[in-house]
This record gives structure tokens, C-alpha cells and sequence, in this order.
């Protein structure tokens, strides 16, 4: 069992760390068994559909709910026992930011201020800055956008020079620029060593602003990992047009070629392993030509992020 005091957080460790987080509604399982490590100065994204239980698992991180079971750590502070010492360093936003309609942004801002550490009060008009809304810092909240919303709860997360940033579906509401803009402020932090764990059912944005993703899908992470290596695990698939397609399997299956094949209209279809060299590509060529069957055309398709997203939640999203 490790004991970590108060000022022991470790600078090495992970900037958010859950090890099998629970949290149950009454019969049903909203984080289930989660496992999340997240390096600093990264950006994060906790990827899933509508239900997937990305909110629950904000609002347990938080305290604004508590885990059924697993342990956490917020900036090397376990949590729930280190809470306050690790909130100081934490901006959050949870479902839609909330703010007093009838006061000015700057208002709602120094509210929030006055609640957090002495130096908060002084970041406002940086932090205003920052995301862009220093010139309608001084109108009411109720005339701001959805956008302009979105941006003041980022100045509200500034407020505490927070080390990590947990934004739950932070693109929601925004026109394409906004998302454009908002990609931007969120590279900008990590540029600066913070971190940032961001909520999305949105594949598109989580690859294109992340470093890495957590695929979650009934409450269960399916996938983690940096984008790129996820990209590479996903099976090389390779269309062949040609004549003869009995034939051209025949030939292909007397050679040691791992890959499942099926016959089309057309020609073939072959399945390779993830990670196969593309080498084979050349090496079925070959074998078709060299056998007397016309190849009209090859093509390879390594699956998108998006094909095999929707496959590994639909596929693992049987009954309740
Ligand atoms: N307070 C609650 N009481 C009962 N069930 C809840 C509660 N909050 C969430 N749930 C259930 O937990 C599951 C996960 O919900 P959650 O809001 O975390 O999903 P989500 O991934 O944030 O979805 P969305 O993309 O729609 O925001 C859902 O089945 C939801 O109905
Ligand atoms: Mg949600």
C-alpha cells in the first residue's frame, strides 16, 4: 500500500490515473472497471457514444459523486483523500458551464475567483484574454453565444493556473471555426506542459486535437492508447479486381500467405493481421500474375479511426 502525504505528489507520476473506477446507478454499471493513465503535458480524449458514461466518470474524478469502487489520483494526489490539494491545480467543466446570466462574464469570473486561491482574482483578465473574450467581458452573460459560454468556462478553468484541464464534450454547441478555435486553445496549453482530458462522442476532433484516446463504450475502456498506435493495430484489408477469382484463390491458397480470403463478384477479398508489411501486397501480385490470372487493380485500405471506432462500440454493444 503506498502513503502519500499531503505535499508528495510526484512530479513524474501521471496526471490522471484510475485503476478499475466503479460507479453504479441502481443495476446498471456507468464506469465499469476503468483503467485510465494519462502522462502530463498531453492531450487526452475520452472517446464514446451518447450513454457511454464519459460524464460519470468526470463527475466521480471530481468528487461531485462517489465511486462504487477502484482508486484514483489527480496530479499524483490520490483522491478522494487528497481531493482539496489536488483541485487547487484542476480546472474543470462538467456538462454545460453554468454561469449567472444577468452578470457580465468578468463578474461571473471574479465570483468564481473569490472562491479559489488569493492569486485568482489577478488571472481574470488574463484569462479572458486567452480565450479570446476581452472585448465582451463586460456585456451579460445572457446575451454571450453558446461559443462565447464554452470560451468563458475555459476562463473559469484559468482561473487556478491549473496543471490539468477536464473538459467534458468541450465542442459541443460550436460552429466549425469555434471547434477550429478551440483545438487551438487546447494545443496552446499543452504547448505550455499542461494537460488537458477532454470528453467527446466526436472521433473527428478527439484525432484531430489528442495525443492519445480511451475508447469507452457501456461504461468499459475498449482501447487506449496514442492515436497512431490504435491506427496501426487495425487489420490491412486489400481489394483485388481480377479474372478468374476461383482460380486466383486456389493459387493463393497454396502459398503461406496469412490472410483470410474471400471470393467476390470481382475478384478477392483478403484480410490481413494488423501490422502485416505491405509487401504482401507485391508478394499476391506476383503469385496472381505468375499463376496466369489478369490483375485489373489492388487496393490496400488500413481501416479509419472512425470505420473501426463505430465497429469495436457496436460490436461490443449487446444487451445491458
Ligand atoms: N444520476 C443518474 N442516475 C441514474 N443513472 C444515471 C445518472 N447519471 C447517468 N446515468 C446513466 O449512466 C449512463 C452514463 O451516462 P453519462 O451521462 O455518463 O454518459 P455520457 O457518455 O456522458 O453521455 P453523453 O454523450 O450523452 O453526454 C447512462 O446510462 C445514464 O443513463
Ligand atoms: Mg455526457
Amino acid at each position: 500500500m503506498s502513503v502519500t502525504t499531503s505535499d508528495e505528489a510526484l512530479s513524474d507520476s501521471y496526471a490522471l490515473e484510475t485503476h478499475g473506477l466503479i460507479k453504479r446507478f441502481g443495476a446498471s454499471t456507468a464506469v465499469d472497471g476503468v483503467d485510465l493513465r494519462v502522462p502530463r503535458g498531453s492531450a487526452f480524449g475520452y472517446l464514446g457514444p451518447n450513454g457511454a458514461g464519459k460524464t460519470t466518470l468526470i463527475r466521480v474524478l471530481l468528487g461531485l459523486t462517489r465511486a462504487d469502487g477502484g482508486s484514483m489520483s489527480l496530479l499524483g494526489y490520490s483522491v478522494p483523500r487528497h481531493r482539496d490539494q489536488a483541485l487547487v491545480r484542476v480546472g474543470a467543466i462538467v456538462d454545460e458551464p453554468r454561469f449567472s446570466g444577468h452578470l457580465t462574464g468578468r463578474q461571473n469570473l471574479q465570483i468564481l475567483a473569490a472562491a479559489r486561491e488569493p492569486e485568482a482574482p489577478g488571472r481574470i483578465d488574463a484569462s479572458l484574454e486567452r480565450v479570446g473574450l476581452s472585448h465582451r467581458a463586460n456585456d451579460r452573460v445572457s446575451k454571450y453565444s453558446m461559443g462565447m459560454r464554452q470560451r468563458l468556462g475555459v476562463a473559469s478553468c484559468l482561473l487556478g493556473d491549473p496543471q490539468l484541464l477536464i473538459l467534458d464534450e468541450p465542442m459541443n454547441g460550436l460552429d466549425p471555426a469555434g471547434m477550429q478555435d478551440m483545438r487551438a486553445m487546447i494545443r496552446s496549453f499543452v504547448a505550455e506542459g499542461r494537460t488537458v482530458v477532454l470528453s467527446s462522442h466526436l472521433l473527428d476532433e478527439i484525432e484531430r486535437t489528442c495525443d492519445a484516446v480511451a475508447i469507452v463504450d457501456h461504461g468499459k475502456v475498449i482501447r487506449q492508447g496514442p492515436i497512431a498506435e490504435l491506427l496501426a493495430g487495425t487489420p490491412l484489408e486489400l481489394q483485388v479486381e481480377c479474372s478468374t477469382p476461383p482460380h486466383a484463390l486456389a493459387l493463393l491458397k497454396e502459398t503461406n500467405l496469412d490472410a483470410a480470403i474471400s471470393v467476390n463478384d470481382g475478384g478477392l477479398t483478403l484480410v490481413f493481421a494488423a501490422n502485416t508489411n505491405r509487401e504482401v501486397i507485391a508478394e499476391v501480385n506476383r503469385v496472381l500474375v505468375e499463376g496466369g490470372v489478369s490483375v485489373y487493380r489492388l487496393q490496400a485500405d488500413q481501416a479509419s479511426l472512425e470505420s473501426w471506432f463505430l465497429e469495436v462500440t457496436s460490436r461490443l454493444g449487446g444487451p445491458e
